[in-house]
């Protein structure tokens, strides 16, 4: 490789990552009224880490982070993850929303930068989404994804060139379409002019914003594998697709017991269930597409179907637990059917 080669190589690896983190997973409460969306366990591990071996993978080794809630549960990661890449943690003392939270991380970033949703699990080629940003000049390029049913997203539509002409709100009826992907590429330049410090979405007033202004805006379509952790059924969908093999190097082989767990041997569990670090299920309990983080226990003879029991959480004896989440340290008491439920500590 000559000199301008290695020049580009150095420039390549500079590149930083702003990493969304500090949104309140609303969805996914009340799991997440303790445990930061970005930091639920995912096959044992804070999602987190997915997303930084992915950054770690395409050759980015700065990761700028920040999250004005639950800000506490992140300085316990970064100490425990340290290494590559670098986190460099900003203060957001009030939600600034995507676009907002962008911002406020600029001062951190020298040239092109990826922002990602924290939220997203994908095997995106980040370096080729930057040679298409290079090769279009773009002031901004936006990794879309095609889905059959695109009425849960908004839309993202593009002409000639993938070039971005205007951003739809969610379709009525289904229909098949290109929705953003959470993962951008951002010259500093093109968010000059926005006031920082202001709760605004990236998506819906930034890139609008940046269109109207004719610069260039890009698509980056993409048939990665891509799932969002939204809701409780993504996040179960995210252990199943591991369990199938769709995602991530590691190989993974139905139910998935951490070595640590109680299973009693009159159990049963289904192909579909991951049993996380001193978990237990008690004798003839059933188990089957479901989650059980880290303590969390199922009494004898209960049943639980598409759950996720949060850190610590009780099934009593005898109990049907289908569709439900239990949050951290929360019960289910003997002999209760739950059917859709959100179980709160305390039962508030
Ligand atoms: P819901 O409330 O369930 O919609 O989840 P959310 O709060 O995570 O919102 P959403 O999924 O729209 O957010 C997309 C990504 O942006 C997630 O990774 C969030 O953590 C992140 N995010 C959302 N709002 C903020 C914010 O105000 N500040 C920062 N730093 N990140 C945010």
């Amino acid at each position: 490789m000559g000199a301008g080669g290695r020049r580009v190589e150095e420039v390549r690896t500079a590149l930083k990552a702003v990493v969304l983190v500090g949104g309140e997973g609303t969805r996914l409460r009340p799991l997440t009224e303790t445990i930061p969306k970005p930091l639920l366990p995912l096959m044992g591990r804070p999602f987190l880490h997915f997303v930084l071996d992915h950054l770690l993978a395409n050759g980015i080794h700065e990761a700028i982070l920040s999250s004005p809630y639950l800000e506490e549960a992140f300085s316990q990661f970064i100490e425990d993850r340290h290494g590559d890449p670098k986190i460099t943690w900003v203060t957001e003392p009030e939600p600034l929303g995507t676009g907002g939270a962008v911002l406020n991380a600029l001062d951190m970033v020298d040239g092109s930068f990826f922002v990602l949703n924290g939220d997203i699990l994908t095997d995106l080629d980040l370096q080729a989404m930057l040679a298409s940003h290079e090769a279009n000049s773009a002031a901004a390029t936006i990794s879309t994804i095609r889905v059959e049913d695109a009425r849960p997203f908004g839309l993202v539509v593009t002409g000639e060139n993938a070039r971005v002409l205007e951003f739809r709100e969610k379709p009525a009826d289904p229909m098949p379409g290109d929705i953003n992907a959470g993962t951008y590429l951002l010259e500093p330049e093109a968010l000059e002019g926005f006031p920082r410090a202001v709760d605004r979405s990236i998506e819906r007033e930034v890139f609008p914003k940046m269109i109207e202004r004719r610069l260039g805006v890009f698509a980056f379509p993409s048939q990665a594998y891509w799932l969002d952790l939204g809701t409780p059924e993504k996040y179960l969908r995210a252990h199943f697709d591991m369990i199938e093999g769709k995602i991530g190097p590691k190989r993974f082989s139905g139910p998935v017991v951490d070595e640590s767990a109680r299973v009693d041997r009159r159990a049963q569990l289904g192909r579909w269930v991951v049993i996380g670090p001193r978990a237990e299920v008690m004798s003839e309990a059933e188990v089957d597409e479901s989650v059980l983080l880290e303590g969390s226990r199922v009494g004898a003879r209960s049943k639980v179907r598409r759950s996720i029991l949060g850190p610590g959480a009780r099934v009593g004896e005898g109990a049907l637990v289908t569709s439900t989440i239990v949050a951290e340290g929360a019960e289910v008491p003997d002999g209760a059917s739950v059917v859709d439920e959100k179980v709160r500590a305390g039962n508030s």
